[in-house]
């Protein structure tokens, strides 16, 4: 490897460190003292990322170095840098200077484990944050000028992942609201929870932060984990494939479909084809069967930022997409909050013509599905 080379992917990782929220701060440095103290001076990883770097902005190759040693560590496999991960210190947030500190560590581990850490970092990207849950629930219930849900409510989710950002979470919608009949959702590659190594690599993705962990207790509950994945199956599919066959049956009630961190990794066309299979379905939505989309997705911003931003759509039958954009204040991707001061709404004409108001969707098609746990965050 040339020197152009290992600075530039020096240079990726510094970029991708100062892309971080605060809260991962210390991730941050861990991936700075990589690319100065190993790759900037001829070390392994400058190769290993080789194939990972200069591939846009999804591709996160610092995110799957950064998940690849916490998997190690979970499986007890990088002695000596347990403490910089909530999952195995005891649930303490990174103490300032554990980068530094630990950096010996961190090192050998590079240099004994390169070709472990190479296939590791093949493992597509399931960041699966349960705190991007909280978004979902204040989309779904909170109490202003947004339409009415009307029940029973079908929840599907795309790029669900293990399903606990919405698909899994009792909580998604509050109290009093109408109840959610069926949820189902798809993933490319959906974390399987039942297997000890997905609940690995769900932990591994988790960034190094205690946000989230406490929801991640659910992973000790193999009873409710099995459960879930008969109430709330997650098949393995593509979004661009899937959504369409879902809205085309029927439901009587409204329709939910959410994404959280999907559409950054789906390619224009096929993305194209999703928002076509929403609009289809919202050109025959009506006040009894209405659609909501609640999308939430990160992307560039000059000068090597990322913005997020939370689109809610409804679909209420008038011919009209009624469109919110709101951006994401504070917190990292993990624990997002709304701006609401940010809130824009446009009104968009659905691409295909309203059917006359008085089409309703087929009866009938509700989920035989009932809960029959107790229920679980
Ligand atoms: C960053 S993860 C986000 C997971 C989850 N939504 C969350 O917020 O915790 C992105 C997920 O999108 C999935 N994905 C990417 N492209 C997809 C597609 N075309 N169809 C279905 N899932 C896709 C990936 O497999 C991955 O699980």
């Amino acid at each position: 490897m040339n020197t152009e080379a290992r600075e530039n992917a020096a240079r990726e990782l510094h970029e991708q460190a100062d892309r971080m929220p605060s809260s991962l701060f210390e991730t941050g440095e861990l991936l700075r003292l990589i690319a100065d103290r190993h790759i900037a001076v001829g070390g392994v990883m400058g190769e290993i990322l080789q194939p990972h770097l200069g591939a846009g902005f999804a591709v996160l190759p610092g995110r799957r170095l950064e998940s690849a040693l916490h998997y190690l560590a979970l499986g007890g496999e990088a002695p000596g840098t347990e403490d910089f991960y909530p999952c195995l210190n005891g649930g303490r947030d990174t103490e300032p200077g554990a980068a530094e500190r630990l950096w010996p560590k961190f090192e050998r581990l590079l240099n004994q484990k390169s070709e472990e850490i190479s296939k590791l970092l093949e493992q597509p990207i399931q960041t699966n944050s349960p705190g991007r849950s909280d978004i979902f629930s204040w989309a779904l219930s909170r109490g202003d000028d947004a339409p009415a849900l009307v029940g029973p409510v079908r929840l599907l989710e795309i790029g669900a992942s293990a399903g606990l950002a919405a698909l899994w979470r009792s909580d998604i919608l509050n109290e009093g609201g109408p109840r959610i009949e069926q949820r189902r959702g798809c993933d490319l590659n959906p974390i399987d929870l039942s297997q000890p190594d997905g609940r690995r690599w769900l932990k591994a993705w988790q960034a190094g932060t205690v946000a989230g962990l406490e929801k991640l207790s659910i992973l000790d509950d193999t009873d409710w984990l099995e459960h879930m994945a008969e109430q709330a199956p997650i098949d393995q599919e593509d979004a661009r494939t899937w959504l369409g066959k879902r809205l085309a049956e029927p439901w009587e009630g409204t329709t939910v479909v959410c994404h959280s961190f999907v559409q950054m990794y789906v390619n224009s066309e096929a993305w194209a084809d999703i928002e076509n299979a929403l609009n289809e379905r919202g050109a025959m939505a009506t006040d009894r069967n209405p659609i909501r989309l609640i999308g939430l997705n990160s992307f560039p911003e000059p000068g090597g930022k990322a913005r997020t931003q939370l689109r809610i759509s409804d679909w209420v039958g008038d011919g009209v997409e009624r469109r919110e954009v709101f951006d994401i204040a504070s917190g990292s991707d993990a624990n997002p909050r709304v701006d609401p001061a940010t809130r824009v709404v446009t009104e968009v004409p659905t691409a295909i013509p309203a059917r006359p108001a008085a089409h309703t969707m087929p009866v009938g098609g509700q989920s035989q599905l009932r809960r029959t746990k107790p229920r679980r965050p």
